[in-house]
């Protein structure tokens, strides 16, 4: 299982003073440095922390591969279309939301988000779906014609949190997870994502990639980004025991 980092909060630090530090591409080198094998950014449609001048210059700079988040819209494509990220990831956006709050209702935008994954394909980008676990909205994802899926992992990671029902939400994952593989979908995860509920989404080996952003840029504010990135690297690679199994 790989680990892209999201350098989101990098960018939201810079902006806290409109200034020209720090630098996500600084931060891209030291997160590949230290073990990362993809760096993700979401390029938001109000430039609150990621600028296109971010985006034109880690497609040069990343040696992993980049993945830029955004909304189906035109302006996006044609930002994509020009910039050529390796992988987009289409995900709902909305103005006053602290963070994306769900997957992409696939099956309500079918018409707008078909059209959309078939302009990026053509322009010979990878493309991603983040998604909730939820089988019709993979399958929709299926018939849409795109090559990969994020599963959102949110509310698993919500519950696991509030020491709730965890295993329930684990388990809608799970099975997701396993049925976009079985329609040949490249499967990848995230959101939400911390050092201590990582374990239950490590073991599941469908998944090959998660995005990590939030966790791991917090932890790098105290101990730095280089340790930040090599400890999620290990826990990825191996996974604590879960309770009971
Ligand atoms: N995946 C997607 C689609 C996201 O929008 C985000 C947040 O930008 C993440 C993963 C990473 O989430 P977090 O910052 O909670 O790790």
């Amino acid at each position: 299982m790989r680990l892209a980092v999201n350098i989101d909060h990098i960018a939201t630090i810079r902006e806290a003073r409109k200034a020209d530090e720090p630098d996500p591409v600084a931060a891209a080198v030291l997160c590949e440095l230290a073990g990362a094998q993809g760096i993700t950014v979401h390029l938001r449609s109000d430039r609150r922390h990621i600028q296109d001048r971010d985006v034109e210059l880690l497609r040069k700079t990343a040696t992993t591969h980049l993945n830029v988040e955004m909304a189906a819209t035109s302006e996006m494509v044609r930002i994509a279309q020009t910039i050529k990220p390796h992988r987009v990831t289409l995900v709902p956006e909305r103005r006053d939301e602290l963070t994306t709050e769900g997957g992409l209702d696939v099956a309500l935008h079918a018409g707008n988000i078909d059209s959309v994954v078939k302009q990026l394909l053509e322009a010979n980008i990878d493309v991603s779906i983040f998604v909730d676990p939820d089988l019709e909205q993979i399958r929709t994802c299926h018939k849409i014609g795109t090559p990969k899926i994020e599963i959102n992992t949110g509310k698993y990671a919500d519950s696991w949190n509030a020491r709730g029902r965890w295993q329930a939400e684990i388990e809608k994952v799970s099975l997701a997870a396993r049925a976009a593989k079985k329609l040949g979908l490249g499967v990848f995860a995230g959101h939400g994502l911390t050092y201590r509920n990582i374990d239950a989404i490590a073991w599941i080996a469908e998944i090959e990639e998660l995005n990590i952003g939030h966790s791991i840029i917090a932890r790098a504010a105290l101990v730095g980004l280089d340790k930040a990135v090599r400890e999620m690297v290990e826990l990825m690679r191996n996974p604590r025991r879960l309770p009971g199994k």
